[in-house]
Order: structure tokens, then C-alpha cells, then sequence
């Protein structure tokens, strides 16, 4: 429906049926207003299949909700870094809610992996923005290319679940910009969410549902958005407030005594009426979409979409570790499946993203399903409701181990360790299982563990096992991702999206997560993840954007189509993948850029690109990127503005992100000005940076000079005199002409000459 159609009926709404629309009927619908045709609509949880409830409504995922098919978890799908791959699974996602008449999934959730002890991370894409807004810009396209709409969430700054509802979250607006935004950001501008979900905590003071900041002047000004904004369930605190910063929809429903506070605001001349009729109009902007886009022929063929969840499972698979022992030979190799997770996998977390699963298919069944079974033997060695070794379960597994070939251990975390609603208390495994590991490794050389985790472990085995296998939370068909890849039928392609640290303390939030009280403030600013662990040249357990294949891939021709361009100008980025081994297979190739010398603090590179390539054996491509302005720029806080510093920038090509296979070196020349008021306070090595200033200082400096100061005289210091004297010339403010000059300077003189410098 056109927007003037939609005022004509906001028009004819009384005020009672107005406040009414801004929140929710129930747990899932908006309002009808029956007398007008407008009708109620449905939203649904999301992210990676569909939490549709049609009986009793709640947000953690405990009551039934329909059987529908559970996808890869967002941290599995961000490992694919395959844009195309998760807009078809966007796409199927889109279709099943239009056969279930939903208008919204609530979905994608792109807040950053800031801490591996988030509960949510299973849910999250990665630690990098620029990863995620990718991923979720593609999810977005996808799924609203079937006419249902994606409610991009938690707006922002919800990293953690501990007091996730009251904790006021205090990031400085550098690492906003930079590190908390961009995902968002991306998504916003390129795939145009219809709906955006405020979070439920406060950022810098303020809750994000009641900020004017980030719901209107960021959200719809800066980026152009033009969908409705729905708090997330039961975010709403102060909700005239709410409405006056730009949230639309309050969800759940809240029996209509917000509706009546708004009212009343209206009536009191607190609250500008046009303010809800705003809200109104965003609301049903989008009710119309969904009904007057309905795809009356939508299908859920819940089999044939089980089966695409193991193929976009295959896709995410990352292998971390392979001394040889991959893939395994089925038809020749006795093959011990240990692990209750063989059997029955975990592949979904706990919460609101909890699906009721159409079925579900672990490796064990899989390697049935695949004809691979004829010489696996299955131990179940351990349980997962408590983490306590069962010795019985434990020495049967030492005992297939022992009569097999390879020793496979399906590990990993368990319900309990990692859900929606709290965070992880350490970033180990249970006991039981690492125990398990270290066991079946004294007796079999050949061990595999594959993992089940949605965000990083320890490894306190990492050296006793041969292979290493990352599944996250695979989704309900993860079991036949995993055979075929364990047996080389594909090839794994899947890079990690975040760092693995040695040690849950070698991560930057450590000093503060979850915080004090109800503040967390992040303190390591925008060195999160990589970023960190790379300016502090740190050892990790496997980097970000690792993960291995079992080809060969090589690199060749980087090749930038400009060395030398102004900010403003696009340039391409090519090079050559060769696939040198034997097996078909795919490469993700990462751009990264790194800013040689800067004034501001900036990480050591930055991912500003990435592609991911199929090559057939001896097959080669050419890839290709396109760097902007952005891909060079960090954000100036004193002209609120990204900002590219002039001068030379690394541009670096690899497969991880430690891992650089090919580097060259351009030059960009910034076309952005920061302005500059000089006081008295200015140092003068402020001053020297701009030859005009100097030319008008140099009265100054003149009058700054200390006949009696001979350095070549400092007596026993030497060398150091002379960086002293150069040292405190440099720092020395302009007024330290009136203490330590030859007094032919004046105050008056002084702050004449500043004022001059001042003058453009
Ligand atoms: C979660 C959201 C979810 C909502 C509805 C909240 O608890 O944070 O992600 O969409 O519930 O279930």
C-alpha cells in the first residue's frame, strides 16, 4: 500500500486504535483494526529456521512451537563466508514463513563476538564487522526476496546475556562506529531490513529502545531506513520515550497499559500526536507489504529443506587441524565413532532460536545413509547432562579406540554450557570429555575430534589428536555434513570467524566481562579479536579466517588497478587462485588492508574483502575486489567522520588471516580535512604538521630559542641532551615562549599570532 493510502487510514484511526497499533496483540501479532482492513500479522523467531508458536507464546523457547527445520547456527553459517550460500538458505528461509504465514523472522542476529563467553555467540556471525554485515546483508536479500521481513537484532551493543535486560553497556564512539555499527550498518544500507529489533540493554547511559540517537538520527537519517523498529521482548521501559527516540512496535503485548500511557502523553500535550501517528505508519507500511505480497503457491516441504540443511551445513565445516589422519577410508579403515554427539548431535542452542526439529540426522545415521558404515564401531563414552566421567562409558570408548584403525570423537559443549539467557562461565569443555580425548589418544595414534560449540574452546589436547574437525551448531542435518566430509566425499571449506585464544585470559574483554554491577564498559575499545591478538603479536590456538582443505590452493598476480589515488576514487583488486592439488575444492580468499604509519592508534590490518572460490584440480580463477574509501578509513571523532590519513597502505591477500600469501603497497592520498584551532596550549609539534602554522609561528620559535642552552655542554648525558633539548622543543606548548624564551615575546604578541594561525 502507498504511504499516502496508509495516512488516509491513519487519518480515519482514533487515537485509542493508534497507541493500540504500537504494540503487539499477543505474543506474536500485531493489531487488527478490523473496521479499517487492517490486519494482525505474525512474526516469528529466527534466526535458522522458524520458532512459529501457534499455541502458547514465550521468548525463551520453552513452550511447543511448530516442526519446522533447524538450519546452521549464525556462527556456522558466518563460517562459510559464502555470501551466495547464505542468501539461497535467506531464500528458503523466506519461503517457509510465507507458507507460514509469517510477515517477519527475527532474524539475523549480527552482535559481535566480543567475548568467547557469550551464551549467545552460537547465534552471533563473528568478531568482525565487516564479516558480519556481509553474511547479514546477504540472509536479509534473501529471505525478502520471498516477501517476508528479517528483524536485524539486538541493536546494539548486547554482547553478553548477563544482565543482559538492565546492564548499560559504555563503548566510546570510535569503537562504535568501527567495531559495534558497521554490521548493522551494512545490512541497513545494502539489503534494507524491513525491521530492526532494539536490544535490550542501555548503551552509554541510555536504553537503545529509547534512544533518539540510534533510532532515528543513525537508523533512519544516516542510513536511510525505512522499516518499523520492535523493541525486543519486553525491552520497553519508558515507552513515551520510546516513541519520541523512534520505536515503532513494543512486543509482546502489554495489555494495553503502554497503549494507555501514550494516550495519555497525547492528551496531556506531553507527546506530539504526529509522533505516533509515525510509528503507526511504519507499522503498517509493512503489514501491507507482507499481505498484499503473500506467495499463495509458498510451500514448506520440510524433507526436501532437512536435506538442503545438510548441504549449507557442509558448506560451514571448518577444518582446523589434519596431520594426514583426513579423510578417512571407510571401505578399508575400522573406524571408531566415539561421543554421544555421533549419535545424537548437538547442532541448535537454547532459547528463543530453539527449533522443534522435523528430524534430525547425526553421523552415526549418516554414515549409514551414505553406505559408509560397514566398519564403524560406535562407544557412546560420555554423557552430557552432568559433566561426571562415566568410567564404564569412558573405558568401552578406550576400547573400540584401541580395536580401530582412527579414533573419531564427536565433543563438544553441551546444553547446559551455552545458551540464550546466560553467559559461560570459563572456555573449557566438560572434564569428562577432555578426558575422554586424552584417553582415546594414549591408545590410538590416530585421533579426530569434531566439535560441536558455538564459539571457541580450550583445547588442552590440541597436540594429542591428529585432526580437528569445527561443526559449531550445524543445524538439524549436520550429521551428513559431517560424514562426507570426514569421508573426503567434500571438501571442507569453511574458515573460522573468529579467533580461537590459547586461554580464555588471552582475550581482550577479559579484564572486563561481564562487567561491575550493571555497567560494562569496553575498555579494549576496537581491538577485539584479531585486531587484538595481532597488535599484540599473540599466539592463538587457530586465527581468524583459518581453516584448511584437503587440496592445495596458490596464490599469484596481486595486481591493484591504481598504486597511487585520492580517497574518493574505487579501485579493483585482482589476483589468481590456482587449485595445485587434487581434489576439487574451494578457497575463501581474505583482503586484508593495513595502514603502514598512522597518527591514530589502528589495528595492524583490518578484513576489508573476501571471496570464496571453487576450483576443479589445476584449475585457476582470477578474484577479484573493490576497495573505497572505507576500506582505507578509520572514524575521526572530531569531524564525526571516517577519515583516510594520506600515505602508504598495505593491501594483503590470504587464506587466513595469518596466513598473508601475497602483499603489495599503495598509496592514497586523503581528500578529508580535519580542522585545527591552535591556543596557547598547542604544542609545537602540532604546530609543525601544517607549513602555513609554521611560517606564522616562527616569531615564536624565534623568541623560543635559549642562547644559554648548549646541549653539546649536558654534562654526563650525552646523546640523551640532545633528544632532550629536541624532545622539549617539540612537546613544549606555544605559551612556554613567556617562561623558558629570550622575553621578546608578550602575551598580547602571542595571542596574536595564534589568532592569525587560526584564520584561513
Ligand atoms: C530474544 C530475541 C527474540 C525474542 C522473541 C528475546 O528474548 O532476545 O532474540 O527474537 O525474545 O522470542
Amino acid at each position: 500500500m502507498e504511504r499516502e493510502k496508509i495516512r488516509e487510514l491513519i487519518a480515519g484511526m482514533t487515537l485509542e486504535e493508534k497507541a493500540g497499533m504500537c504494540s503487539g496483540d499477543d505474543f506474536w501479532h500485531t493489531k487488527a483494526v478490523e473496521r479499517l482492513g487492517i490486519p494482525r500479522s505474525m512474526v516469528s523467531d529466527g534466526p535458522h529456521g522458524l520458532r512459529k508458536q501457534d499455541q502458547e507464546g514465550d521468548h525463551l523457547g520453552v513452550n511447543d512451537s511448530i516442526t519446522a527445520v533447524c538450519y546452521p547456527t549464525g556462527c556456522a553459517t558466518a563460517a562459510s563466508f559464502d555470501v551466495d550460500l547464505v542468501g539461497k538458505l535467506g531464500e528458503a528461509l523466506g519461503e517457509s514463513g510465507q507458507a507460514e504465514e509469517l510477515s517477519v523472522i527475527l532474524g539475523p542476529a549480527v552482535n559481535i563476538k566480543r567475548s568467547p563467553l557469550c551464551g549467545r555467540n552460537f547465534e552471533y556471525y563473528s568478531e568482525d564487522p565487516y564479516l558480519a554485515g556481509k553474511i547479514a546483508a546477504s540472509y536479509i536479500r534473501g529471505v525478502q526476496s520471498k516477501n517476508v521481513g528479517t528483524s536485524i537484532k539486538h541493536y546494539l551493543g548486547n554482547n553478553q546475556e548477563t544482565r543482559r535486560l538492565t546492564v548499560d553497556t559504555r563503548i566510546d564512539e570510535r569503537t562504535l562506529r568501527e567495531i559495534y555499527l558497521p554490521a548493522f550498518e551494512e545490512a541497513v544500507k545494502k539489503s534494507k531490513p524491513w525491521t530492526v529489533m532494539g536490544s535490550y540493554n542501555k548503551v552509554n547511559g541510555e536504553h537503545t529502545v529509547e534512544s533518539k540517537r540510534f533510532l532515528t538520527d543513525i537508523l533512519r537519517d544516516e542510513w536511510g531506513f525505512d522499516g518499523y523498529v520492535v523493541s525486543d521482548w519486553g525491552a520497553v521501559c519508558d515507552r513515551v520515550e520510546g516513541i519520541r527516540a523512534g520505536l515503532d512496535l513494543e512486543m509482546p503485548s502489554s495489555n494495553g497499559m503502554r497503549d494507555q500511557q501514550i494516550v495519555e502523553a497525547v492528551r496531556n500535550g506531553s507527546l506530539d500526536e504526529k509522533l505516533v501517528d509515525r510509528a503507526v505508519e511504519n507499522i503498517l507500511n509493512i503489514v501491507f507489504r507482507f499481505m498484499e505480497n503473500k506467495d499463495p503457491n509458498a510451500e514448506f516441504d520440510r524433507e526436501k529443506h532437512h536435506k538442503y540443511a545438510g548441504e549449507v551445513a557442509k558448506e560451514c565445516i571448518v577444518l582446523l587441524k589434519n596431520d594426514g589422519v583426513l579423510p578417512i577410508d571407510f571401505t578399508k579403515k575400522k573406524v571408531a565413532f566415539i561421543g554421544k554427539y555421533a549419535d545424537t548431535p548437538r547442532f541448535q542452542g537454547g532459547g528463543s532460536s530453539h527449533i522443534t526439529c522435523h528430524k534430525v540426522t547425526g553421523a552415526l545415521e549418516a554414515a549409514k545413509e551414505l553406505g559408509l558404515d560397514g566398519n564403524i564401531i560406535y562407544a557412546k563414552g560420555y554423557e552430557d547432562e552432568k559433566d561426571e566421567t562415566d568410567e564404564k562409558l569412558l573405558s568401552e570408548a578406550v576400547e573400540a579406540a584401541r580395536n580401530a584403525d582412527v579414533a573419531v570423537i564427536f565433543a563438544g559443549l553441551p546444553d547446559a554450557f551455552e545458551s540464550e539467557g546466560f553467559d559461560r562461565k570459563h572456555m573449557r569443555m566438560p572434564d569428562c570429555q577432555n578426558l575422554l580425548i586424552s584417553e582415546v589418544a594414549k591408545v590410538q595414534p590416530n585421533v579426530v575430534v569434531v566439535l560441536h560449540n558455538g564459539s571457541p574452546v580450550e583445547m588442552p589436547w590440541v597436540s594429542e589428536v591428529k585432526g580437528i574437525v569445527e561443526s559449531y551448531l550445524g543445524g538439524e542435518n549436520i550429521g551428513i555434513a559431517q560424514a562426507e566430509i570426514l569421508s573426503g566425499k567434500a571438501n571442507p571449506s569453511g574458515k573460522l570467524p573468529e579467533t580461537f585464544p590459547k586461554k580464555l585470559s588471552d582475550n581482550p574483554s577479559y579484564l572486563n566481562f561481564p562487567g561491575e554491577g550493571d555497567v560494562v564498559e569496553y575498555k579494549e575499545g576496537i581491538f577485539v579479536g584479531y585486531r587484538y591478538y595481532d597488535m599484540k603479536e599473540m599466539d592463538v590456538l587457530f586465527p581468524f579466517g583459518h581453516g584448511l582443505s584437503y587440496t592445495e590452493f596458490t596464490y599469484a598476480n596481486l595486481k591493484v588497478s591504481k598504486d597511487n589515488f585520492n580517497d574518493t576514487e574505487e579501485v579493483t583488486v585482482t589476483l589468481d587462485v590456482t587449485n595445485s592439488g587434487s581434489m576439487e575444492g574451494s578457497e575463501v580468499v581474505q583482503l586484508y588492508v593495513s595502514d603502514v604509519k598512522s597518527k591514530v592508534i589502528r589495528p595492524v590490518k583490518e578484513l576489508k574483502g573476501f571471496s570464496k572460490v571453487k576450483l576443479a584440480p589445476g584449475e585457476t580463477k582470477t578474484v577479484s575486489f573493490t576497495l573505497d574509501q572505507r576500506s582505507f578509513a578509520y572514524y575521526e571523532t572530531a569531524i564525526s567522520d571516517w577519515f583516510v590519513e594520506s600515505g602508504e597502505f598495505e593491501i594483503l591477500a590470504g587464506s587466513s588471516s595469518r596466513d598473508i600469501r601475497l602483499k603489495t603497497t599503495v598509496t592514497v592520498t586523503g581528500t578529508k580535512k580535519i580542522p585545527v584551532t591552535y591556543t596557547i596550549d598547542t604544542p609545537m609539534i602540532d604546530v609543525m604538521e601544517d607549513p602555513r602554522a609554521i611560517k606564522l609561528a616562527e616569531p615564536i620559535i624565534e623568541a623560543g630559542k635559549m642562547d644559554s642552552l648548549d646541549v653539546s655542554e649536558g654534562e654526563g648525558m650525552g646523546a640523551a641532551a640532545e633528544e632532550m633539548a629536541e624532545a622539549g622543543m617539540l612537546f613544549s606548548p606555544l605559551r612556554n615562549v613567556l617562561s623558558f624564551g629570550n622575553g621578546t615575546m608578550d602575551p598580547k604578541r602571542l595571542q596574536q599570532i595564534v589568532d592569525e594561525m587560526n584564520k584561513q
